[in-house]
């Protein structure tokens, strides 16, 4: 049992869907890490091969938007924990991953909080909190090289390591708030999810 990530083999990804990112031009990013080598965009321009992607999933209520995101070459998304989401179906769309990781870490040193906290409402219920933020020096555990669908859990820390000379481009399905990684991956083992 993974603490970290399981793979789904059984989403497909097509042609179209690879080449989403020719649809976007520089002005509709985002910055969405602390760095200009990453960004992240909301595919709204063309939804097709987005929506087709969620059309694969049995049950869609445990997923959440999808956003394509970019880190360039020589790109590093520091150790953190995300705002907003307790995990997020990763799935790659870039040809080379030989030299491009996600990897996950244990908690050391000192820990900065995001701006916005990584605290979620759900009406009746009480608040389900994390102790979001970037955690610069925390300590490698493992990293992950991926050429299919993952589901990754962003409440552990984890990072994007670019080491490759391409752009590293992924569509990532976030985990409906306030589902956790937990639920998907027991959607997923009873056959529930896809
Ligand atoms: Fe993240």
């Amino acid at each position: 049992m993974n603490e970290f990530y399981f793979e789904i083999p059984e989403i497909k990804i097509s042609k179209a869907l690879k080449n989403l990112h020719n649809t976007t031009n520089d002005h509709s990013w985002n910055n969405y890490g602390s760095r200009l080598f990453d960004r992240s965009f909301i595919p709204g321009a063309n939804p097709t091969p987005v929506h087709k992607v969620y059309m694969q999933f049995k049950n869609i209520d445990l997923l959440g938007r999808a956003s394509l995101l970019l880190v360039k070459p020589g790109g590093v998304v520091e150790p953190h924990i995300d705002a907003f989401r307790q995990g997020a179906i990763n799935i790659p769309l870039s040809e080379n991953w030989k030299k491009s990781y996600t990897v996950f870490y244990k908690a050391q040193g000192w820990r900065r909080l995001y701006k916005k906290p990584n605290i979620y409402f759900e009406k009746g219920k009480p608040p389900v909190l994390n102790p979001g933020g970037a955690y610069p020096l925390a300590k490698e555990v493992t990293r992950l090289q991926y050429n299919k669908a993952v589901c990754i859990n962003t409440a552990k820390i984890h990072g994007v390591i670019n080491e490759s000379d391409e752009d590293r481009y992924v569509l990532s399905i976030s985990i409906r708030v306030p589902h956790t990684f937990e639920e998907l991956r027991q959607a997923y083992q009873s056959g529930k999810l896809i």
